[in-house]
């Protein structure tokens, strides 16, 4: 019963999301080119690594992430409305919609570089089913069971991330310092550990 309360919640929010993104990224309808956006991401390179895998668990993984998801996240860095003063939001302010979708497409089609599995027990049984008692919706019914996401519905690969980066994210939800209804109120209700905890699990997922 619980489950399938979890299930709709998770349906009825990606609905929304789906929504909200088809009206608010038009951009999405520019056709990216990888090659061009090899070229195009030398300058990103130095931070996030040539091929989308840094060298340094302080800058995401880009490799392997939505096409969607890198396009929707490069134009709301541009717009500011997802704020990263020190860098992203200068290094989004000069890009085209086209450069967005060749860097995009450049980035999303390279291989990700898996973390090792960690054992957390209770990172495994909130990533699986939630914390029910908290309503806290299971993170796989929209992240997806291997942390793959789900490219429709614009969420993010996070198996394979790094989980001071998965970490850093859900507290910046928590704090309201980067805003998303859906991911706002999942965040609002978890504990600094419980957060760390589904960090290290996700991680490890592939
Ligand atoms: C000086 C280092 C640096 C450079 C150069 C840089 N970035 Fe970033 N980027 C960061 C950091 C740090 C973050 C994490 C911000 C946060 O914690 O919210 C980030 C976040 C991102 C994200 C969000 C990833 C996610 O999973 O949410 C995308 C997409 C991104 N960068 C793309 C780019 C692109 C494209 C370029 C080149 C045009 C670029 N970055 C250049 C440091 C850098
Ligand atoms: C109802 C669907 C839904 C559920 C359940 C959900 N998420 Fe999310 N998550 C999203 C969406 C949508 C985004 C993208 C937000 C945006 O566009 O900024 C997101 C983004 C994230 C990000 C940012 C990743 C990045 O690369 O920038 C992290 C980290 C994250 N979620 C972790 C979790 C964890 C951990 C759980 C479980 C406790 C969870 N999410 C549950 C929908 C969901």
């Amino acid at each position: 019963m619980k489950k399938n309360t979890m299930m709709v919640f998770g349906l009825a929010m990606s609905f929304v999301i789906t929504q909200a993104f088809a009206v608010t990224t038009p951009a999405t309808k520019v056709k990216g080119d990888a090659a061009a956006g090899k070229a195009k991401s030398e300058v990103c390179g130095s931070c996030h690594g040539s091929d989308g895998n840094p060298s340094a668990p302080v800058f995401p993984k880009l490799a392997g992430q939505h096409l969607s998801y890198l396009t929707k996240q490069l134009q709301v860095f541009r717009s500011q409305s997802r704020a990263n003063q020190d860098v992203m939001n200068a290094m989004a302010q000069s890009l085209t919609d086209q450069d967005i979708a060749d860097i995009s497409a450049w980035f999303s089609s390279n291989k990700l570089k898996p973390e090792p599995a960690e054992k957390n027990d209770l990172g495994q049984k909130i990533y699986r089913t939630g914390i029910p008692e908290k309503s806290v919706p299971a993170c796989a019914a929209c992240h997806g069971p291997k942390g793959e996401g789900n490219p429709t519905s614009v969420y993010p690969v996070l198996g394979g991330q790094y989980s001071s980066y998965i970490s850093k994210n859900v507290h910046d939800f928590k704090a309201g310092e980067r805003h998303n209804e859906v991911m706002q109120a999942v965040a609002n209700r978890l504990s600094d550990d419980e957060i760390n905890a589904v960090a290290d699990f996700a991680s490890g997922l592939q």
